[in-house]
């Protein structure tokens, strides 16, 4: 059995980090490929929750391996601040491998990002503050700082030299700000150094040898496909490719040695930050969506905007996925409604579109065309099967996945491990 990708279908926070902890004790690897710590993944164990933010949620599986890919851009202090929350909670972390070419994000990073969307004022993105985008940035501008410097300190001055130099020009003739310094970056950088020691490694050779032992490896996305930088909906995207090709390339391991695709895929829509969102609700449903659904963001506290499914973004994921399968979360928050909307197509200037329009201004302007499905009143939460859901339940489901494109392999009914109807194996 090779590799796996499970990975955001919508706007992020799809309930990844449920469905990476439940496939966690049968798989022998989970792999972060891109993003950082602006991911919050929320993985309940019995009556312990736990955020994860860096870490892959394969950690809270003892006989899992997880690894931090090189495409992953690392915040030191949070990596560390992570780990040792794990540990007071008695998690073993011993076993985490950290990429040697994972980018790491610097402090100047951070206030870049702070600054700019305070640049941007109200055409700010909303990210999530955490330096994602100047730190890729840096990486694409060949000025980034990798984990492997860390332990070279005078290439390490050299870098941060190079990185600072326009860096400062900007923040103190533009926004008018104090300039970094570099020896103070320096210090703090090399202050991590040994305590990251024990887990930096050639992750990409461990991965492709444990593939070729049959090691079973998984890989979680972070954020979700309409976040992408490549296929999302740009600007209002985060700086990564959390779409399947990004698994490639984030971690060293080829395209012919990934079997499927998993989307994870709510029963509804949410989407955190600015941008367009065809179905978002201002009404009491979304309000109600937000409350039942707790959608309030793990890593900024943010309300997350709510909307009803929308077909189109699904099919659109399934095909830049290339998606094998859907794993559909929260089903159980729909219960109580006595119609459900769902989005299965646009309306842009008077014109029915079946397909996401690749045109910004044509997404902007797009109106969900809603058709109803009946509702359900019953208690979902203890189904185990997919027989044990009310007909309605059953019929959303169907209808979801024939508007989808891809089979519906689990559905989600309640944040717990348990809480999960599994249809076909993923395994
Ligand atoms: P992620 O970023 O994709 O891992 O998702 P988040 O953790 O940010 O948000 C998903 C939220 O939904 C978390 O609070 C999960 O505990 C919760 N959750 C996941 N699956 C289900 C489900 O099937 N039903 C319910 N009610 N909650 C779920
Ligand atoms: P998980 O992994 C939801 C959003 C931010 C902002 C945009 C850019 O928990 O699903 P960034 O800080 O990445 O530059 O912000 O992306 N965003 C997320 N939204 N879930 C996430 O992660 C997100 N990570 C970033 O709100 O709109
Ligand atoms: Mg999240």
């Amino acid at each position: 059995m090779p590799a796996l990708v499970l990975l955001g279908a919508q706007w992020g926070d799809e309930g990844k980090g449920k469905a990476t902890d439940l496939l966690g004790g049968s798989v022998d690897y989970v792999v972060r490929y891109q993003g950082g710590n602006n991911a919050g993944h929320t993985v309940v164990v019995g009556d312990q929750k736990y955020a994860l933010h860096l870490l892959p949620s394969g950690i809270l599986s003892p006989g899992c391996t997880p690894v931090i890919g090189n495409g992953v851009v690392v915040d030191p202090s949070v990596l560390l601040s992570e780990l040792s929350g794990l540990n007071e909670r008695g998690v073993d972390t011993s076993k985490l491998l950290l990429s040697g070419n994972a980018h790491i994000i610097t402090p100047y990073n951070v206030t870049v990002d702070k600054v700019t969307e305070r640049f941007l004022g109200k055409r700010k993105i909303g990210t999530t503050g955490r330096g994602i985008g100047p730190t890729y940035a840096d990486k694409i501008n060949r000025v980034g700082i990798r984990v492997q410097d860390l332990y070279d300190e005078s290439i390490l001055t050299q870098k941060v030299e190079a990185a600072l130099d326009v860096k400062n020009q900007v923040l103190t003739k533009l926004y008018n700000r104090r300039a970094i310094a570099v020896d103070q970056v320096v210090e703090e950088l090399l202050g991590y150094a040994d305590k990251l020691a024990p887990y930096v490694s050639d992750t990409v050779l461990v991965l492709n040898q444990a593939l070729e032992e049959d090691k079973v490896v998984l890989f979680e996305g972070g954020q979700g496909t309409l976040l992408d930088i490549d296929h999302g909906t740009y600007p209002f995207v985060t700086s990564s490719n959390p779409t399947a090709g990004g698994a490639c390339t984030g971690s060293g391991v080829g395209p012919t040695k990934i079997s499927r695709v998993i989307g994870i895929l709510k029963a509804y829509t949410t989407r955190v930050g600015a941008g367009p969102f065809p179905t978002e609700l201002f009404d009491e449903d979304g309000e109600a969506l937000r409350r039942i659904g707790g959608e309030r963001g793990v890593t900024t506290g943010r309300d997350r905007r709510c909307g009803w499914f929308d077909a189109v973004i699904a099919r659109y994921a399934t095909r830049v996925n290339g998606l094998t399968d859907f794993f559909l979360t929260k089903l159980d928050v729909l219960t109580g409604w006595e119609q459900i909307p769902v989005c299965v197509a646009y309306e842009i200037d008077g014109k029915r579109v079946e397909e996401l329009p690749y045109s910004q201004t044509d997404f902007h302007h797009a109106k969900p065309v809603y058709e109803m499905l009946p509702g359900w009143n019953e208690d979902i939460s203890k189904a185990k099967s997919f027989g044990d859901l009310p007909k309605n339940a059953q019929a959303y489901v169907k209808a979801l996945e024939e508007m989808s494109g891809a089979p519906i392999s689990a559905i989600g009914v309640g944040p717990g491990r348990d809480e999960t109807i599994e249809i076909n194996s993923f395994l």
